[in-house]
């Protein structure tokens, strides 16, 4: 019997559910939650940043409970503090636009977005917007939001290694979740293993490379490793992308607005990727394990997708470089 890996136990005792749907760069009307919800999902990835809170409340959530087709406590949703809204005073104001948006009376998962501060009200990403940050206080208010029963567990995303052993030492709830781009190609075996030991849960997004944004010089679903492996399983490469990550001890969060590829995205239980397959992804070329030289020949082609750098500035905000953002883990 192949293990299923539906779940993944979070340091508070909740089991959230192994599979989630992105609703990242999902615009108005096409936001396919409700879709995702009938295929069978019940995690559901959000953030105030998408823009589309109001629109998975309204036209997806508050119908599916009202017509019975899934209970609140059957479902897992996520959501994350933008990084204009980090001022303790703001924390709860933050969340309780976004629980009222989504219609919903808790979150199971409420992160900090990015270790970033920007100024109150402000709307994009310019880098005179950018703030030093306080961290601390912003923790201590996520935690308040725990205690309250409102969040039933926090966390952070885009948190380094580094940033996270220093928000362990100050923190009275530790983190449960730590979100970060995850895929084969950006493995993160240092933020893996550090999460692990701390038992904080690694929670993988871009889980296909975002194919979308055509960034990266090489694409993840284009990966011979994978494309070989798929062949192998009869599986496609989006299915072992993401099976890959169950069987790395991560949650994954594909985002799709296609039925096709929703249900696509789902079909990774009941079924495994054989040992000596999957021993063939730690064989996969990662950016950090190359040598200065070729590091800095192919800096521009990294496999880190989402790298932050609207978050940089040399005058403005917190980091001066992408390198300090990451703390050299990029
Ligand atoms: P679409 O919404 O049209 O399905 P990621 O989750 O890594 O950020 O990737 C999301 C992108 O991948 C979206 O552009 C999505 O497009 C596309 N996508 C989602 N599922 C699949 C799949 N099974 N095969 C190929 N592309 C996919």
């Amino acid at each position: 019997m192949e293990k299923e890996i539906r779940f993944f136990e979070l340091n508070t005792g909740a089991k959230m559910p192994s599979v989630g749907l992105g609703t990242w760069d999902s615009d108005p009307g096409v936001v396919a939650v409700t879709t995702a919800i009938n295929v069978g999902y019940r995690h559901i990835d959000c953030a105030q940043l998408y823009g589309n809170e109001k629109e998975i409340g309204s036209a997806n959530l508050k119908k599916l409970f009202n017509d019975g087709v899934v209970k609140r406590e059957d479902l897992w949703i996520t959501s994350k503090l933008w990084c204009t809204d980090h001022a303790p005073e703001d924390v709860p104001k933050a969340f309780d636009r976004t629980v009222q948006d989504l219609q919903l009376d808790y979150l199971d998962l409420y992160l900090i977005h990015w270790p970033v501060g920007m100024k109150k009200g402000s709307v994009g990403f310019k880098s005179e917007n950018l703030t030093r940050l306080d961290i601390p206080s912003t923790w201590k208010a996520m935690e308040a939001l725990y205690d309250s029963g409102k969040a039933r567990a926090i966390g952070v995303s885009n948190f380094s290694t580094k940033k996270l052993e220093a928000l362990l030492e100050l923190a009275r709830v530790p983190p449960a979740v730590n979100q970060v781009e995850c895929h084969p190609l950006w493995q993160q075996p240092k933020l893996h293993a550090f999460c692990k030991s701390k038992g904080i849960h690694l929670s993988g997004y871009s889980p296909l490379g975002s194919p979308a944004m055509r960034i990266m010089k090489k694409e993840v679903l284009k990966n011979p490793t994978l494309l070989w492996v798929a062949e192998k399983l009869g599986k496609t490469p989006a299915q072992v992308a993401l099976r890959w990550g169950l069987q790395m001890g991560h949650s994954v969060l594909p985002k799709s607005s296609n039925e096709t590829r929703i249900k696509e995205n789902f079909d990774v239980f009941g079924w495994s990727i054989p040992d000596d397959l999957f021993e063939m992804f730690s064989d996969i070329e990662q950016a950090s394990s190359l040598s200065l030289f070729l590091y800095v020949c192919i800096a521009p082609h990294i496999h880190q997708i989402i790298k932050g750098t609207p978050f940089v500035h040399e005058t403005f905000g917190a980091y001066r470089t992408i390198e300090e953002l990451w703390d050299g883990e990029q």
